[in-house]
Formats: C-alpha cells, structure tokens, sequence
C-alpha cells in the first residue's frame, strides 16, 4: 500500500509517499520545506506566521509529488498533535480535502511517536523496520518536548519522565539568543561547544607533553595560553533527583546572570568569541550530563534492551556520543535517526501511521473525529 503524509505542527512543512511492500518501506517521494529563516528574526517560531506558510507550502509540495508519483495512494497520515494548534489545523484540512477527494482513509498521527519512528526511517530508497528488543526507552528531545518514554510495544507508551519547564530544545534556543546566535540556537551552541572542546583537548595533550598533537594548539585572542579546565561552571539541574523528570529553566536563568556579571566588568564581553565558546561548552556539557545520567537511571530501573534517541537535539554530536558510550557500558543497543532525519519531516510520520492503521484493523478514523491537539500527550 502507498502512504502520503503530512507534517505541520510546527516551522517545517513536509508531504512525503512512502510505499509499504512486504515489510519493506520504499521512499517514492519526500518533500520538505523549512520555515527556519522566516522565524529567526523572532528568536522562535511565529504561530499565525507558520500557519500562513503551510498553507502556502502545502500545494506547492503536493504538486512536486504528484510530479514524482503520479499513481494513487492508500492512507493519508497527519500529524494532529502535539504543536502549534493553527498550524496543525493546515495540515489537517489539507489531509480531509484529499481523504475526501481519493476516497481514503486518513489516520492522525502524534507527532511524538513520530518522532519514535524517525530512527528507522532512511533517507534514500528502501528500509525494512527491524523489531527492536522491548523493553524499549525513548529520549525524546526537540524544542517542545523532553520525555523518557518506557515503550513495552509499539503503541505502548508510558511516560516516566519528562520537563517540568522548559524543553530542551527551548533552552538551546533561548540561551543561542542571549548570546546573540541565530535561530534554531542548538546547531550553533553546538558548533561553539565543538571548537572549544577540541581546543581544550589539544591544550591538555599539549600539557601532556604529546607535541604531535599539541603543534596545532591555539592560543587564545590576546595570544595567551589558556587552560584546557573549564573558565565557567553552570548547574546540573535535578540530576539527582529520584525522579526520571528534568529541569532546564534554573540552566538557562543561570547563563542569563552570568551573562550579566561578565558584562558589569565588561559590556562588550561577548565580543570576545573565546567567552562565547566557553559558555557554550559548559551549557552542553551541563544539558549532556543530566540527560545521560538520567537516562542511564531509567535502563538500570526498567531493565532497558534498547535506547531510541530522537527529536531535533538527538542531532546533537556531543549528546550523542555520549549516550551511545554510556549505551555500550550498560550492553544497550542505542539508535539514533538519520542526519536530515532528526527534525520534523513526513517520513516519520508516514511510518507511525501505518502500524497504528494496522493496529487498528487497517481501519481509518472519521474524518469528523480529526481534530488539533496542541497539548496532545503520547
Ligand atoms: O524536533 P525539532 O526539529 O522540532 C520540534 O518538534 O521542536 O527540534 C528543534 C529543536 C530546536 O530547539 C533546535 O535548536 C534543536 O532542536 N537542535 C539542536 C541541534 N540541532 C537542532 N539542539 C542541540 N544541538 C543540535 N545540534
Ligand atoms: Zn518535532
């Protein structure tokens, strides 16, 4: 059978036609187009603006996969919530025309469990779905959204843990903003994050004494030798807590003040690139340390056989890493979602839906029961 889906919850419009042939998933067409620059100027994403841009985007993208496919589809699967509500509603209206118009079932789809299935999807041609071995944990991590999720089976969601403020994603953007970054801010502490720690590895091979290494030391901007130890220490909130619950809004209030000490002493502090680099580094490391922690807490209490890491953040390099390294120690399998995968797009969406429609007895769900729920919870 030939799935079309349809994402619109948040700043990414996407439509792609997936085909479904003996367990094997074949990409016909995928189409995404990004919102990212229109919203930057606001420092987040604009509701009414996203919505005006989805309804623009949705045709246009229709007609590149009509171009690419020209056949008839099976399913319709769209995004229904969690998101921004006038944005969803796009997307949904979208689907009902075309369910109406085919003659097609149409099965709503948690943006969230996509995201769960986002780690099987591929970019390119045909991808099988292996089953993992449950119990499976899911690190969900995006702009909205920080869940621990205990899957027990596919459909099986049991949230053990989640933000009590800000998600992570949110606290990447809003700190990228207090230093001035553009939007989405995660890439861009990141990329800070990543200068400064090689930087501070050559330093330390350098005080090693391991001069194959140390020739590409760097010096800091005035020419002086700075130490490899960390120049800013930020808290690593609730990491202890017997909870699986996280808290990012005391981390972001943190660099927000030390932010304003460094400018008492100087208002052009964040001029200097080496004080930005630094921050950046401590707050992921801060952001890195929680999230492993906490998710190696959840694989020791729930008997955890695999590790589904996804959402935007999971394109974090350092957040990867460093759960794949704690994965191997606690004999997990960890998966991630493919670069360009790890955002919001159709595929994922597309997958969800299917075995929820074989779930449900290859039955859709009528069309007047298909609503926006911003607030919608796995
Ligand atoms: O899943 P997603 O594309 O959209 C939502 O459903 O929210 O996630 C977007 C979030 C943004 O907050 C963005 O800053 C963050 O993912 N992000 C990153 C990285 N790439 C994207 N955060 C940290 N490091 C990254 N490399
Ligand atoms: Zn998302």
């Amino acid at each position: 059978m030939k799935i079309l889906s349809i994402e619109t919850s948040c700043d990414e419009t996407g439509i792609s036609l997936l085909e479904i042939k003996n367990n094997t998933f074949k990409i016909l067409a995928n189409k995404l187009s990004s919102q990212a620059k229109i919203h930057a100027p606001f420092g987040g994403v604009y509701p009414m603006l996203a919505k005006r841009e989805h309804i623009k985007n949705l045709p246009i993208l229709f007609k590149k996969i009509q171009k690419i496919y020209k056949g008839e589809f099976d399913l319709i699967a769209v995004t229904t919530g969690p998101g921004l509500e006038p944005a969803l509603w796009t997307g949904i209206i979208f689907a009902k025309e075309l369910a109406q118009k085919y003659k097609i079932p149409i099965m709503p789809v948690n943006h969230m469990e996509g995201h769960i299935f986002s780690v099987f999807t591929k970019n390119k041609g045909k991808f099988k779905i292996k089953k993992p071995v449950f119990p499976v944990l899911s690190l969900l991590i995006s702009g909205g959204h920080t869940e621990l999720v205990l899957i027990k089976n596919f459909g099986k969601y049991k949230v053990i843990g989640e933000t009590v403020d800000d998600a992570v994603g949110e606290a990447f953007d809003k700190v990228a903003r207090m230093m001035s970054l553009s939007y989405p801010g995660g890439p861009e502490i990141s990329k800070l994050a990543e200068q400064e720690r090689s930087a501070k590895n050559l330093r330390t091979f350098a005080q090693a004494g391991e001069p194959s290494k140390a020739i590409f030391q760097k010096k800091n901007m005035r020419g002086e030798q700075i130490f490899s130890a960390p120049l800013f220490s930020l808290p690593r909130p609730m990491i202890y807590t017997k909870d699986f619950n996280f808290s990012f809004s005391g981390l972001k209030t943190a660099v927000l003040y030390l932010i304003r000490d460094l400018k008492k002493e100087n208002e052009n502090i964040l001029e200097n690139i080496e004080i930005k680099k630094n921050i950046a580094l401590e707050f992921e490391n801060a952001i890195t340390e929680t999230l492993v922690h906490k998710t190696k807490k959840a694989i020791e209490k729930y008997n955890i056989n695999t590790l589904l890491v996804a959402g935007g953040v999971s394109a974090n390099k350092h957040l990867k890493k460093e759960l794949q390294k704690m994965s191997k120690e606690k004999k997990v399998l960890s998966l991630f979602p493919e670069k360009n995968l790890t955002g919001d797009n159709a595929m994922m969406i597309a997958i969800a839906g299917y075995f929820k429609y074989i779930q449900k007895g290859k039955k859709g769900v009528s069309l007047s029961n298909i609503k926006a729920d911003g607030n919608m919870k796995l």
